[in-house]
Order: structure tokens, then C-alpha cells, then sequence
């Protein structure tokens, strides 16, 4: 049974964007007074609703001005968490340094301790509550990692945490292994906690299908380059994609990002141009942060010399219980594209279907035949309203696999 969906004032395709590089508007490829065709998940034709009027079987009739675009794509969250870093941000809002509160064994270490205590059922309703939240503001695929556990007994937890929660959840949840997050207490030696990791965890996760992404924070406090890139070639070596979070307070992580071929670089808010050279030459999208430079205070990913120089820039929120509590994509991302003098087609794409190429997804974040009908309207005629609105207009309808929402 195929459905025709519309009249839309404006349809926002992105249907053959670039992947990488610089984007003017024209490339938002906007279609007038136009309508989709679905066919039970999958888009099956975009075109004026007019001429679609004969070609379905069943009309579904959008009432009022309404501007359609892909559903968003958060290709980096956190959502698993037990607890609340509120002091952090206290004390962060009076002058405390993010790397001096973890040094002295709070921030990620905090939310560990809170993330262990808590149980399968309490973080279950967390996610879900989050996951949901995003949904209805238009976000249809969702990337979770976890990374609040660091031994095998708790980052197994909260990975079947997001496995158990694709069932309830209508949003697509995709998991990443962050277990190489910071050294737990437990290990004086971080060496020997990442080759710990590999030997023990890595092949679990592939055994019980809990996951099929690996990342790891690259940093001095974190894990330093050299032994992060023997633990990521590790696990590229047993199957796994690779995502870094690299450069956030010191270069590095993307170097390894793109000499191991990873699927994305995230933060960058210290990559210089070195960096952005880097990445624009490769197949490794840029995932800028901009929840977490708002939530640190700090300067933000330079995303407009990325995109000058050739890169695939994603936004996401980061969205955590330390760095970045606000987990609003919409409204992050407007605040990016002010500061960084992006247009609309880069900010757009940036959360659809580049995010899509971050998780390595070619099925979504396009309004195109084949895509998968995964869809949001906003109740305005022009798209500009958008960002002008700085993420406070939300859609008013959501499709999630050709399904009202
Ligand atoms: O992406 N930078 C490392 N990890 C997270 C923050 C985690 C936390 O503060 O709890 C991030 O910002
Ligand atoms: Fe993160």
C-alpha cells in the first residue's frame, strides 16, 4: 500500500548533496509544493504533489504550511548514565578547569561511580527517556556510547542497556564501545588497561552482538597516542569501525582517526590546520561538538575552515552528564552555524546525512527514493525559519520508518 504524504510548501531533499566540502544554499535541493510517496518503511518518490496525486494508493493529507527535511542524525551521545554531574558544572561556571575536576578523580570518574551503582531497569528508563525526548524533537537515529563503566561486568551492562532499549525505543539506536573513556582507579597502567580491554572485552561484545564500533578519548588524560593507536588498530583488526574523540584539549586523536581509516573525528575544538588538512584529504567525517563547547565554555570545532579545506563536517550534541547536559541538536547546531558562518545547506547536512556517513549509514538523511522514510515537518512555508528560530521551533510532525510519531 503506498501512501502519498503532503502538500509540503517547501521539501528540503539534500538528494544529491556533496559528502564533503563547502555548501551553498542551492545545494539544499528544495523542492515546491512537492509531496513523498511511501511505501511501507522506504521513500518511493518525491515529486510535485500534483502529478503524485494519481500515483498512490492512499493520500494522507498535510493541513497548513509545512516545510519537510530528513529526521535528524546524533552521531555522538552519551546517554547511558546513572546520577548528575551538577557540581561540575557549578564549579566549572566559577573557574574550576573540566581536566583539573577529573585529575582529582570527579567528572567522568563521578558518573562511573553512579554508573555502576545504578541498575539495568534505572538506566534503561534514563535512555529511554532521553531517546525519546529527542525523538519528538525530530532526531530518528541516535548513536549511544557507553562509557561510564570501565571494567567488563558494567560496560557489558549498560551496551545490553542499549540493546534491550531498541526494542522500546522507535528511534534507531546505534552502540559504540567507549570502555577506553579514562583509566579506571583499579589500573595503575593504562597500557595494560587498553591491552585488558582487548584481550577480554573486544571479543565478548563481537560474541554477543553488542556492538560493532570502537572509540576511545585521546588525550594526556586520557589515553596518550601511541598506546590508543595499537588499541584501535586492535580493534579495526578484529572487525570493528572506529570513531576517536580526538583533539578536544591536544592534537592527536585525528591523526590516528585518519591513519586507521576511522568512520569519524570528534570534538577538534584544538585541531589546527595541520588537522584540518588531515581530515579534509580523508574519508573520516569531522563530528563537530558544539553542546560541549557551550557546556565547557570553551571555543568551538573550527567547522568553517574544515569545510573550506574539503572535509565531511557532522554536529552532534555530545550530549553527557559532564561536558554536555543540554542535548538539544537542533539548537546547537543554529548556535554553531552563527559563530561559524556556515550556511543552511552545511548545518542541515551536517545533521543528516553526513551524520549518516559518521555511523556509516547510507540508507538515511536524504529525502530520496530507496531512503528509508525517516522525516520531519516543521509547521512554517520557508525554510530559513529554521535556524532563524535557533532550534526553539520544533517539528510538529515526525515519521520514524514511514510511521507517524
Ligand atoms: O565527549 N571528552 C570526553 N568524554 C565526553 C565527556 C564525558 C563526561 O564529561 O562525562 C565528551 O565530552
Ligand atoms: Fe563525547
Amino acid at each position: 500500500m503506498s501512501k502519498l504524504i503532503g502538500p509540503f510548501k517547501e521539501i528540503i531533499t539534500l538528494a544529491s548533496t556533496s559528502e564533503k566540502g563547502a555548501l551553498g544554499d542551492s545545494k539544499l535541493d528544495i523542492l515546491k509544493n512537492g509531496g513523498v510517496i511511501i511505501d511501507g518503511e522506504n521513500i518511493l518518490q518525491v515529486d510535485d504533489f500534483d502529478r503524485l496525486k494519481s500515483e498512490a494508493d492512499e493520500l494522507i493529507r498535510v493541513e497548513g504550511d509545512h516545510v519537510l527535511m530528513p529526521g535528524l542524525i546524533d552521531c555522538h551521545t552519551h546517554l547511558v548514565w546513572g546520577g548528575t554531574r551538577a557540581r561540575d558544572y557549578t564549579l566549572r561556571m566559577s573557574g574550576e578547569s573540566y581536566e583539573l575536576i577529573l585529575e582529582q578523580g570527579g567528572g567522568i570518574f563521578d558518573s562511573v561511580t553512579k554508573t555502576r551503582g545504578a541498575s539495568f531497569e534505572e538506566l534503561k528508563e534514563g535512555l529511554m527517556r532521553r531517546a525519546n525526548r529527542h525523538l519528538k524533537d525530530g532526531v530518528t537515529t541516535i548513536e549511544v556510547k557507553s562509557g561510564y563503566g570501565l571494567d567488563l561486568e558494567n560496560e557489558i551492562k549498560i551496551l545490553e542497556v542499549i540493546k534491550n532499549s531498541k526494542l522500546d525505543v522507535k528511534a534507531d539506536l546505534i552502540s559504540t564501545c567507549l570502555a577506553a573513556h579514562v583509566c579506571p582507579k583499579e589500573f595503575d597502567d593504562k597500557q595494560e588497561f587498553l591491552r585488558y580491554l582487548e584481550s577480554e572485552l573486544l571479543p565478548q561484545l563481537l560474541a554477543k552482538d553488542l556492538t560493532r564500533r570502537v572509540d576511545i578519548f585521546v588525550e594526556p588524560s586520557a589515553f596518550p597516542m601511541e598506546i590508543a593507536k595499537e588499541y584501535m588498530l586492535a580493534a579495526k583488526n578484529l572487525g570493528f569501525d572506529l570513531t576517536v574523540h580526538a583533539d578536544q584539549f591536544h592534537t592527536g586523536g585525528s591523526k590516528i582517526a585518519v591513519e586507521l581509516g576511522a568512520k569519524s573525528a570528534d570534538h577538534l575544538e584544538a585541531s589546527t590546520d595541520n588537522e584540518v588538512e588531515l581530515l579534509a584529504k580523508s574519508e573520516t567525517v569531522a563530528v563537530a561538538l558544539p553542546g560541549a563547547s557551550l557546556g565547557l565554555g570553551m571555543n568551538f570545532t573550527p567547522a568553517r575552515k574544515l569545510l573550506d579545506a574539503g572535509a565531511s563536517l557532522a554536529i552532534s550534541t555530545d550530549w553527557n552528564p559532564g561536558s554536555g547536559p543540554m542535548g538539544d541538536l537542533l539548537v546547537q547546531a543554529s548556535i554553531l552555524g552563527i559563530y561559524e558562518k556556515l550556511s543552511t545547506a552545511e548545518i542541515l547536512s551536517g545533521i543528516t546525512f553526513r551524520a549518516a556517513k559518521a555511523l556509516g549509514l547510507n540508507d538515511r538523511g536524504r529525502i530520496a527514493e530507496g531512503m528509508i522514510a525517516d522525516m520531519i515537518a516543521f509547521p512554517i512555508g520557508d525554510y530559513q525559519e529554521i535556524l532563524y528560530n535557533q532550534g526553539k521551533l520544533k517539528p510538529d510532525m515526525v515519521w520514524k520508518n514511514g510511521n507517524l510519531v
